[in-house]
């Protein structure tokens, strides 16, 4: 998969995507990223991309020329699947957008900042926004950052173990069971005897029971 990501801020993507699991989808070449400078778009010598919103008010807006410019260069390289825009107002962010994103083949993350873009590259380039919960952030980096994240794991073999990612909260809209590893006692706090006993069928039916009580307890709107 290829994810472009463009941004005012590329340096917050270096860890990112140095770390980790999304480290180790680019080790086996199953992620491909490109962090984009939006700056070199500016259509000006200081660099700048932003000005005054129409009609006044508070906040500097993201102009359309650079970030068009910039998405019509690469367009010229990649067929997107998807150009997302990380916005507060944008759909929430669930399992199931991941997953659908994770079936494609090129994304374009396009980061917000200051007051959001120039209404026109939202009715014209973008074709999906995405908000990771109802929260601003200062900008859409971190959000970018959670889309690659959650999307790049469910890439077949980029975990280890291939049953992994499917046993995650929320992938059958129940939240996970509790997990405990070694020691199985702790100063009296012991792992439950059904998790030592060795049989897998009763296990699996104790780890089902835990998933919605816990969803129950937790996030019963999950429950339908
Ligand atoms: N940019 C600012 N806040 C955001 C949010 N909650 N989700 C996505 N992008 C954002």
């Amino acid at each position: 998969m290829i994810i472009d990501i463009i941004t005012l801020f590329p340096s917050i993507f270096d860890e990112i995507f140095a770390t980790s699991i999304l480290k180790r989808a680019k080790d086996k070449d199953l992620l491909s990223t490109n962090i984009i400078n939006l700056r070199n778009y500016a259509t000006n010598n200081y660099g700048s991309v932003d000005d005054y919103a129409y009609g006044g008010g508070a906040g500097m807006v993201m102009q359309v020329e650079p970030i068009a410019n910039c998405l019509n260069e690469w367009k010229q390289k990649r067929n997107y699947d998807e150009v997302i825009y990380t916005a507060p107002d944008g759909k929430k962010l669930t399992q199931a957008v991941s997953n659908e994103l994770s079936l494609h083949k090129s994304i374009c993350i396009l980061c917000g900042h200051y007051k959001g873009i120039d209404e026109r590259i939202r009715q014209h380039l973008i074709t999906r926004e995405i908000s990771i919960g109802d929260y601003v952030l200062s900008g859409g980096e971190l959000a970018a950052a959670v889309i690659a994240d959650s999307v790049v794991r469910l890439l077949p073999g980029v975990l280890s173990d291939e049953t992994s990612a499917l046993s995650d909260s929320f992938q059958d809209g129940l939240i996970s069971p509790p997990v405990y590893t070694r020691p199985a006692d702790f100063n009296g706090w012991r792992v439950p005897d059904i998790l030592l006993s060795g049989n897998q069928k009763a296990i699996d039916e104790w780890r089902m029971e835990q998933s919605l009580i816990r969803t129950k307890e937790r996030r019963p709107e999950l429950i339908h």
